[in-house]
């Protein structure tokens, strides 16, 4: 048993509330690209990269196309299946309730499928769609696509997907509350995040100066080790099921 694992459960034992950041890397083993250092990612069209495409610009210049592009999304992340690391967080919130948060910069809803309920999705989530202009939101199974963009059942306007688009802001009490968490923890465990896009990026620095621990979880180094406790430089899928058992004693 590598002394990190022991370290990280060690950590996570003494601590009285735990908050799990998520990022892209969480959901590698499920098959989901990564925003970036992936090699044969698929492509849309060729040509066009990710931030080209999801960004507000392209939405308000062709949001039929701009549609298309997110039905592709859907398709690759539909085929997709939560893996051993989302379980293992959706198990955590069942047996730690208040005392665990989970928080996500991810859109592709695997952790609610495994499971996970209390989640702060600072990104938004591909499977909700919202009106560009009234209050409407809603799942996206069931809108009517006969038409793109979609058209809002309330008040007519184009629907869009409820994302945070490449330069938009976040929801303001969703990044409230994920800074509210990361100021009380006693400890952060940052997973599968390459920690560059501002702001959910200043989360960890935020929990490291009121006092928490931090551990990363990560085949890659990232600018987290600095002021890491513990890093484990490992995928999620394989690291978190050693930590779920030795806190289960196991
Ligand atoms: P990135 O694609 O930038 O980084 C993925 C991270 O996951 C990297 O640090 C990898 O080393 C790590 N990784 C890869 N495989 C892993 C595995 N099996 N287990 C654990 N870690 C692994 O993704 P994010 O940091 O999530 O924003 O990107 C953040 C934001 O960038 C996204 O939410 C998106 C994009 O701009 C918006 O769309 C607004």
């Amino acid at each position: 048993m590598k002394p990190e694992f022991v370290k990280a459960a060690a950590i996570l034992r003494e601590s009285r509330n735990w908050v799990f950041l998520t990022g892209a890397g969480v959901s590698a083993e499920s098959g989901v690209p990564t925003f970036r250092g992936q090699a044969g990612e698929p492509v849309w069209k060729e040509h066009w990269d990710a931030s080209e495409l999801s960004n507000p610009r392209f939405l308000r210049k062709d949001p039929a196309a701009f549609w298309e592009w997110m039905q592709y999304r859907r398709k690759i992340i539909e085929m997709c299946l939560p893996n051993a690391a989302h379980e293992v967080l959706g198990r955590f919130e069942k047996a730690q309730g208040e005392k665990f948060k989970l928080i996500t910069t991810n859109v592709d809803g695997l952790h609610e499928k495994a499971g996970s309920k209390s989640l702060i999705e600072l990104h938004g989530n591909i499977w909700r769609v919202r009106c560009t202009r009234c209050v409407y939101r809603s799942p996206y199974l069931g809108t009517d696509l006969s038409i793109l963009p979609p058209k809002c059942p309330t008040c007519g306007q184009a629907l869009r997907p409820d994302l945070v688009l490449f330069e938009e802001n976040l929801v303001t009490v969703d990044l409230e509350q994920a800074f509210h968490k990361c100021n009380k923890t006693d400890v952060l465990v940052v997973i599968g995040s390459s920690n560059l896009v501002r702001p959910a990026s200043d989360l960890p620095f935020r929990a490291y100066h009121a006092g928490a621990k931090v551990i990363s979880i990560n085949p890659a180094s990232t600018n987290i080790d600095q002021i890491s406790h513990v890093t484990i430089n490992e995928k999620a899928a394989i690291a978190l099921p050693i930590i779920e058992k030795l806190l289960n004693g196991e």
